[in-house]
């Protein structure tokens, strides 16, 4: 129940919002106004109204009509981290309740109980409450359960009913990351939206907005940077750039990859020459003493190093298999498995690719 914004069971629309009690708003979200100059990037730069929201312009403008039209259906938005899901639905909230924002949503997040319990008695008790409205046009309420993968499949299951039942005074709003654990019934109940990762046009845009605001000192390499990291996922974006902002006062991209300890792209030339050109001491004993120097982790090198596979030229089957090798390294990497032996799989792997180029050229 901690972190819920409640509702008391008798709302009037017309009185002045109480005070929110205290550690009322859910994840460091403000519900109004901007956060203090203190505050992390990320949530000081959160868009405020859906005009804000960068990238989706076709999904964030049709929930901006159905909004004015006051015909917002259940919604189900979906699509991987920091694209922007959370802050849509709260910006959607701001508008429809302005000040009377606490009382007309109820906001459960992954921090809060997700068991049947909570749709048993929180969310019905919410649902169930009547909302009184002088003169104001009578709102719906907005029920938004964030981080909604994460409730059990009985919560689902019971949550479907409760969705019919208050469908008249109360809106649901589902966000998840993966739309495949939320069971059919309850995507069919909903209007679905994917937030796809932002592309890198979005994200520079946006980027060079806050770079002005906060007359950030960053060149074009630093900039490039920023967007290649963060693959679309603007959360990461921001930081990186505070955190490379808190290291260095000029943002270079020499800065920034420094800061995320993410192999350069000459780095990793250098690498991928080796390995296809060195003997494997040789590349054993280059790669392992770039990796100290420069605190490389051997999993950013390999991720890299794929990326740099699919880019040059070689015959389809050798590639193939090679990118098999890697993904079999990579998979080990995840359980720990020795640095070392991984790092010989690696030049191994490149040792048969090399061969069987130089059959396939013969
Ligand atoms: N489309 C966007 N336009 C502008 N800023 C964005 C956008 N998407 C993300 N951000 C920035 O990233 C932060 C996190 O976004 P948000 O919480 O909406 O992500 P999310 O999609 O809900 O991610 P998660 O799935 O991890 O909960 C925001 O505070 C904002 O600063
Ligand atoms: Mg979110």
């Amino acid at each position: 129940m901690a972190g819920a914004t409640a509702a008391t069971p008798m709302d009037i629309d017309a009185a002045a919002p109480p005070p929110p009690p205290a550690g009322a708003a859910p994840k460091g979200k403000a519900p109004l106004g901007a956060p203090g100059r203190a505050a992390p990037w990320v949530e000081k730069y959160r868009p405020q109204s859906l005009a804000d929201v960068a990238a989706h312009r076709d999904i964030v403008d049709t929930i901006d009509r159905l909004t004015n039209e006051n015909r917002l259906p259940h919604l189900l938005l979906y699509g991987p981290p920091g694209t922007g899901k959370t802050s849509t639905i709260l910006a959607v909230a701001r508008k429809l309740y302005g000040s009377q924002y606490s009382n007309m949503i109820l906001e459960l997040n992954a921090s809060d109980e997700r068991g049947i319990d909570v749709v048993r008695q929180q969310i019905q008790d919410f649902a169930g409450a009547r909302s009184l409205s002088f003169g104001a046009r009578p709102s719906v309420k907005l029920v938004l359960l964030d981080e909604a993968d994460a409730m059990t499949k009985d919560a689902q299951f019971a949550l479907r009913r409760v969705i019919e039942k208050y469908t008249r005074s109360t809106r649901f709003a589902l966000i998840c990351n993966h739309v495949n654990k939320i069971i059919p019934a309850l995507q069919s109940r909903c209007t679905r939206f994917r937030f796809a990762p932002l592309d890198g046009s979005h994200v520079r845009e946006r980027l060079q907005h806050i770079i002005k605001s906060e007359g950030l000192s960053v060149d074009e390499g630093g900039l490039t940077a920023l967007v290649r990291l963060s693959n679309g996922d603007m959360r990461k974006a921001l930081n990186i750039l505070q955190s490379t902002h808190m290291a260095s006062q000029q943002i270079t991209e020499e800065a920034v990859y420094l800061c995320t300890g993410n192999p350069m792209p000459k780095d990793i030339e250098e690498i991928a020459f080796w390995l296809l050109n060195e003997p494997f001491s040789t590349s054993f004993k280059y790669i392992s003493d770039m990796k100290m120097r420069k605190g490389l982790a051997l999993v950013d090198i390999i991720r890299e190093v794929t990326m740099f596979v699919f880019k040059i030229q070689m015959p389809s089957d050798v590639r193939v298999k090679l990118i098999n090798d890697l993904a079999d390294i990579e998979y080990r990497l995840s359980f720990a498995c020795n640095d070392k032996l991984q790092l010989g799989a690696l030049i191994s792997t490149f040792t048969n690719a090399r061969t069987a180029m130089v059959a396939a050229a013969s």
